[in-house]
């Protein structure tokens, strides 16, 4: 197999063309960022939520909108302590942050961010069309959206060409028929194989190499596991993978070790599709909390906890559950209750390993 070739996103170079997925709330940390960056990659922190099981919040508040408040700030606190922790450890390495558009406070993390020196910033879940303008005073930080479709990145080219004058440093481009996590899909979508890899990168990187005279690389996520996917996913034109699943069974992944045992022990069969108060399918491990959501149980817990989302069905219609709370307790161990993201590659871990290691057999 040919040498993988380094990744240039911006002003930034990564040794190896592998992006660690940002994963929420707290399943890709400084911790995990950091073990990936310092072996060659990208490491990513999840912006979503740090601050929810942070010395910063007291989750028994009851004044809701001093709950919102505090969680709002912790969560930009918790924010800048992952940054400075990971920069403190990989001097040199290239870090990013991933935000979710959908949050309510979105623009202050990616200020933040930016002002804490984080190199690239990668967003999805909803179109980041004003992400150049709460970073302009950063130009030496790379944006990267989140796309699953040659469409979507067209708007935001668009968009930012127009009001901006700048494009994209990169799109990420997510399969939503293997990915973990939120999917960029109608759930009677999902399975379509137009949404595929192998129609949307060639297409996309077509329309880039067509359309503009910078180069903006392609990264394709979802369902890349091993060395030869990355060389097929390159073959198809793609300069670079971003893999979340296959992170969760190393030793530095920031979760709970229940949750990484969880992944560990899990089929492929226990992959599921549910519905997330965002509006959006997600693609998870089937457990007791699964079940209930996929029943619409009326044990589910529907207490809003901040306000978190622009849109959110468990705080606008009392339906689905409380996403940050869900997530938040599987990363801290309860398999059983909270939400565990997977991709559709779950099964396939063999053993909990140094991400060193892992980035070895990625690359060598
Ligand atoms: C546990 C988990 C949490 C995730 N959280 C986020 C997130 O907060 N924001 C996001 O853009 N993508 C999220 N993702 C998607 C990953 O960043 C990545 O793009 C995707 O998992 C790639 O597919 P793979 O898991 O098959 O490698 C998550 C994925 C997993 C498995």
């Amino acid at each position: 197999m040919q040498p993988l070739p380094s990744l240039k996103i911006g002003q930034h170079i990564a040794r190896y063309p592998i992006i660690q997925g940002g994963m929420g709330i707290r399943i890709s940390g400084a911790k995990l960022a950091v073990a990936v960056a310092n072996a060659g990659g990208v490491g990513v922190i999840s912006a979503v939520g740090l601050g929810l099981n942070s010395p910063y919040f007291d989750i028994t508040q009851r004044d809701v909108g001093k709950r919102r408040e505090q969680f709002f700030e912790a969560n930009r606190l918790a924010l800048i302590d992952e940054i400075r922790a990971a920069r403190a450890l990989s001097p040199n390495g290239i870090l990013g942050i991933n935000a979710m558009v959908v949050a309510q406070d979105y623009e202050t993390l990616v200020r933040t961010a930016a002002e804490e020196g984080i190199n690239l910033i990668i967003s999805g879940a909803g179109l980041p069309l004003p992400l150049p303008e709460y970073t302009a005073a950063y130009p030496e930080v790379a944006l990267v959206p989140i796309v699953s479709s040659t469409r979507a990145a067209r708007i935001i080219c668009r968009k930012w060409e127009r009001l901006y004058g700048r494009l994209p440093d990169a799109f990420v481009v997510e399969n939503p028929n293997s990915a973990g996590g939120h999917l960029g899909a109608k759930p009677e979508e999902l399975g379509d194989r137009a949404l595929d890899a192998e129609q949307v990168i060639p297409e996309l990187v077509a329309y880039l190499q067509e359309g503009f005279s910078q180069s903006i690389p392609v990264i394709a996520a979802g369902g890349v596991w091993d060395r030869s996917d990355i060389a097929q996913m390159l073959a198809l034109g793609a300069s670079g993978v971003q893999i979340g699943t296959r992170f969760i069974t190393t030793d530095e992944c920031d979760a709970d070790s229940r949750y990484k045992e969880f992944h560990l022990h899990a089929k492929p069969e226990d992959v599921v599709i549910i519905s997330s108060p965002v509006g959006m399918p997600g693609r998870a491990l089937r457990n007791a909390f699964v079940e209930k959501a996929i029943a619409n149980s009326p044990d589910l817990e529907k207490r809003c906890l901040a306000s978190c989302l622009h849109v959110c069905k468990c705080r606008d219609e009392q339906k689905t559950y409380c996403i940050v709370q869900v997530l938040d307790k599987a990363a801290r161990g309860d398999v059983e209750n909270g939400l565990v993201f997977s991709g559709s590659n779950a099964g396939r871990a063999q053993k909990i390993l140094p991400v060193a290691e892992l980035m070895a057999e990625l690359v060598t």
